[in-house]
């Protein structure tokens, strides 16, 4: 079976990380997280030296797709051209899914004060706005809208 790559995308307290858990479970896949990056890098969760968190995911996330493995992409992904240019590089013949936890945002921020690491909450303000729905033309063969519960 050909290996899928699951990409999350959605604002920080929205919930990907734990919808994220549920799919790999189902799908047998490995979850690839910038959160757990960040701390393996920078031992905190709360350090964005983004550029080497994105590049640790993208080669973490073609090794396993070549090895048949496949991944569920966790980080809020909310800028399209930035998915796109993910998606153009995988190896040919992986499925690509997207999940989009579509939370409104004054829940997002409650889930955000009610767990242990704290995003400041005008970086999820400037998620929200900076966030563009995923579209086909992207690349993907599915396209899931989680509606928060
Ligand atoms: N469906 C749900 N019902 C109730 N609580 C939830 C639900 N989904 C997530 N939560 C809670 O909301 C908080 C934020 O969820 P989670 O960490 O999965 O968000 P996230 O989108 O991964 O955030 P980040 O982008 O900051 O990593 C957590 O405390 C989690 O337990
Ligand atoms: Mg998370």
């Amino acid at each position: 079976m050909a290996p899928k790559f699951i990409m999350m995308v959605g604002i920080a307290g929205s919930g990907k990380s734990t919808k994220a858990a549920e799919i790999a479970v189902q799908e047998g896949a490995i979850v690839i997280s910038s959160d757990t990056i960040r701390k393996e890098l920078y031992g905190d969760e709360a350090i964005h030296g983004d550029n080497q968190v994105y590049q640790t995911m993208e080669d973490r996330t073609m090794i396993a797709l070549r090895g048949g493995a496949s991944v569920v992409y966790d980080a809020t992904n909310v800028v399209a051209w930035r998915r796109k240019e993910l998606l153009d590089k995988l190896p040919a013949g992986v499925e690509k899914g997207c999940v989009w936890v579509n939370t409104p945002i004054e829940r997002a921020l409650q889930n955000n004060e009610g767990r242990a690491r704290h995003v400041a909450e005008w970086v999820i303000y400037r998620q929200a706005t900076q966030l563009e729905a995923p579209t086909e033309g992207e690349g993907w063969d599915t396209i899931r809208i989680h509606t928060y519960k």
